[in-house]
């Protein structure tokens, strides 16, 4: 019966991680995977994480069957930082929450939550979009339809065009949305911008879908979570797909949240059944530890501190990696400006070149990035963004 299978192309993101490995080129540069980078190129487990750690290993008392939703505990602390303390669909109990592996956890979760309500559900991402939304919501048999986002030539959002799309979507219609750090370009909308699409989306009927994996690593903690608060504030329902990945530095321990806003608190609770149950059919309950340190963490001041302190200058030292990069590739006399990038927010930028010139970079110069010529600002550091800009230069200069 296997005959029947196909093979398939390996992952375009994940894919680079291994071809990174296997290149011996002491000069490699890894500007795939969006992972953060130190300045010695390792992503270092968070002190705060690491201390969590110690604290869990010394108390944990067992390691019984957590449930469909997960931790209590740490669904309660990923809700606030995400809508602050005060919202009012945490205080209506409008939410649920549940714990999932990962943010890929959460979107498949939601995604299946949609097609339960809706088979015939429409999804529009915006053009371009993270790589792994399609598969996740084609795994759930969704229909998925594009809004333009990102125009490529102006280094800008296109965002009448956006909204001009967003017109034609019926009641009913569900729009992802990044809430932060737009994967792939870096290009996030500004407040009068989000004001305008939760105006389109109450007045129009549709179910705003917030995909929240970069919190904390564009503007700041709360300044990150404008849009996905501002819609929560206006829209009856929506769904957030969140990640703790990044922000806690926690990607092999797959831990995010999915989280459903209702329109009352009895269809709260009638949607909640309904997300467990999905959960219980794919892979029955999460995995604890990751969540279980995120808990401790936000649970605990002094550790939140010391995790925010950390966690502002990773985004710092991004932002400060992106004006160098600017900078060095200007300093090389190319033609083209890349003024761009330190106005882009977040791990990702298009650096705008071919697929030709991207594998020049990867044969030539062994330096990495994904096809569409998405780089990780993080994977620079000040031992190789020199030699980044010069064979980024050589490429152009051809
Ligand atoms: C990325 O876009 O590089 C990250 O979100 C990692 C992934 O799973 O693709």
């Amino acid at each position: 019966m296997f005959e029947h299978l196909h093979g398939l192309p390996a992952d375009p993101i994940l894919n680079l991680m291994v071809q990174y490995r296997q290149d011996n080129n002491p000069l490699k540069v890894d500007l795939g995977v969006g992972v953060y980078k130190d300045e010695q190129g390792q992503t270092p487990i968070m002190q705060a994480v690491h201390a969590a750690e110690t604290h869990l290993l010394a108390s944990e008392t067992t390691k019984t069957y957590i449930g469909p939703a997960g931790s209590e505990g740490f669904c309660f602390q990923i809700s606030r930082l995400l809508l602050g303390n005060d919202h009012a669909v945490i205080k209506d109990q409008r939410i649920t929450v549940a714990q999932t592996p990962g943010g890929c956890g959460a979107l498949r979760v939601a995604a299946e939550f949609l097609a339960k309500c809706d088979p015939d559900t429409t999804v529009w991402v915006s053009d371009p979009t993270w790589a792994n939304h399609i598969p996740l919501l084609k795994g759930a048999n969704l229909t998925i339809t594009e809004y333009p986002y990102y125009d490529g030539e102006n280094k800008a959002i296109r965002f009448d065009a956006m909204m001009s799309a967003l017109e034609t979507a019926k009641s009913g219609d569900v729009v992802l949305l990044h809430g932060c750090c737009h994967n792939p370009s870096g290009a996030d909308l500004n407040h009068e911008q989000w004001n305008s699409i939760a105006e389109l989306v109450v007045r129009k009927g549709l179910i705003p879908f917030v995909d929240i994996a970069y919190q904390g690593l564009g503007d700041g903690l709360v300044e990150d979570t404008y849009g996905a608060r501002l819609l929560a504030d206006k829209a009856p329902e929506m769904l957030i797909a969140s990640s703790c990945s990044k922000n806690f530095g926690l990607y092999r321990d797959r831990t995010g949240a999915v989280m459903v806003i209702s329109a009352n608190q009895t269809q709260a609770s009638v949607s909640a059944s309904n997300l467990f149950s999905i959960i219980r059919g794919i892979y029955s309950m999460p995995p604890a530890h990751g969540a279980a340190i995120v808990e401790t963490i936000l649970g605990n001041e002094a550790l939140t501190k010391q995790w925010d302190d950390e966690l502002t200058m990773m985004r710092e030292r991004i932002l400060q990696l992106r004006h160098q990069l600017a900078k060095e590739i200007a300093a090389c006399g190319t033609e083209q400006s890349f003024a761009f990038i330190p106005e882009q927010k977040g791990m990702f930028s298009f650096l705008g070149i071919d697929k030709a010139q991207v594998a020049q970079l990867k044969d030539e110069y062994s330096i990495y990035m994904v096809d569409s010529s998405r780089i990780s600002i993080a994977g620079l550091s000040s031992s190789n963004i020199q030699y980044v800009a010069q064979s980024l230069s050589a490429v152009l200069k051809g």
